[in-house]
């Protein structure tokens, strides 16, 4: 029996963190088993909101390419590409900004976000506004069947099963209603209690050495109601316990009760984080460094990538051009 298809991307932003990990990655890694999937380095995506530091997506791409697969995302099963040498992609973008409409992406959650966040006023793009137009042209030119991602990227997805609605409806039957699928991990704060993310500047870097690790843990807020060791704790407040109920669930049972009885320490506390998490990080590492220590390795395993994802949109292409009319005399 065919595998079902998966499609994900991630914008190459640079090196991941712990929140990548557990929001995306891990889901990324476990769908490899049961689906055919399609993993895009959308850098086209990169240039709505950052068009002047353009020159920074070579290194981005390498860095973040060589965390997918440190964690293991493998090339030799999954298909890893670069959207930007997909064309197809422009082209299926061009023909649905037809189908879409200007109110209903003006209405978009994460664009209004966006514009509010990075302050743009009248500064928006055309491209900023057609993002999600562009992320349906990424995940139904390969007719995906599940999309892996966090849900930040909800909004977007909905709008692309409306965009596959409407041309199936319209034109004829060519594209599967894609769904979504969440992690089931709890959110990962960053060590300053907000969502983990590079621009806030609180994430743990999957590429953190062990004295980087222990100094950002050191760094995490605890139960700001814990000013001695004899006070009670709470660790529901506490974002080190956060942390525990992602990476060390068979601990927080212990850890939770010690806390609230006052016999476990914050010092001690984080120490034992400390260590859970180096142990989590350095098998990653090491596969990282087998990867890195062969120059071209990455480019090589893009370039097939690549090659192989365009066959399946080039295809896909042809059967909607078909069904359009357009391209025929
Ligand atoms: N918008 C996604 C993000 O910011 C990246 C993305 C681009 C994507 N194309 C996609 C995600 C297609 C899923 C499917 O992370
Ligand atoms: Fe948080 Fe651990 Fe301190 Fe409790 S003991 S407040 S869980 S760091």
């Amino acid at each position: 029996m065919e595998r079902k298809r998966v499609l994900s991307g991630n914008r190459p932003t640079g090196r991941l963190h712990l929140g990548h990990l557990v929001g995306i990655l891990d889901n990324w890694v476990q769908m490899q088993k049961d689906y055919d999937c399609f993993y895009e380095v959308a850098d086209w995506h990169v240039l709505t909101t950052s068009i002047e530091n353009s020159s920074a997506i070579p290194e981005h791409t390498r860095e973040m390419v060589l965390d997918w697969f440190a964690v293991g995302i493998d090339p030799e099963q999954s298909t890893v590409f670069v959207q930007s040498r997909v064309p197809e992609h422009a082209e299926l973008h061009l023909l649905f900004s037809m189908l879409a409409t200007v109110s209903r992406l003006e209405r978009n959650p994460t664009y209004k976000e966006q514009i509010n966040e990075l302050n743009l006023g009248d500064q928006v793009s055309y491209g900023l506004l057609g993002y999600p137009v562009l992320q349906a042209a990424d995940v139904l030119i390969y007719r995906a069947h599940a999309v892996p991602v966090g849900e930040d990227q909800l909004p977007h997805l909905e709008f692309t099963r409306e965009m596959a609605r409407r041309f199936n409806y319209v034109f004829g039957e060519v594209f599967p209603i894609p769904e979504p699928h969440l992690t089931r991990a709890p959110r990962l704060p960053g060590i300053d209690g907000r969502k983990m993310s590079k621009s806030y500047n609180n994430a743990i870097f999957l590429t953190d050495d062990p004295d980087t690790v222990y100094k950002k843990v050191w760094n995490i807020v605890t139960d700001p109601g814990r000013i001695r060791l004899k006070d009670p704790g709470n660790p529901e407040v506490c974002h080190v316990y956060s942390f525990y109920q992602v990476f060390a669930t068979e601990r927080t049972g212990v850890v939770g009760q010690e806390c609230r009885e006052a016999e476990r320490g914050c010092t001690g506390c984080k120490k034992e984080l400390v260590e859970i998490l180096i142990k989590l990080l350095q098998p990653i590492q090491k596969e990282r460094e087998k990867y890195q220590e062969e120059p071209g390795l990455i480019e090589d395993y893009l370039a097939h990538g690549t090659e192989k994802a365009r066959e399946e949109a080039i295809k896909t292409m042809k059967a909607v051009r078909q069904k359009m009319g357009v391209g025929r005399i």
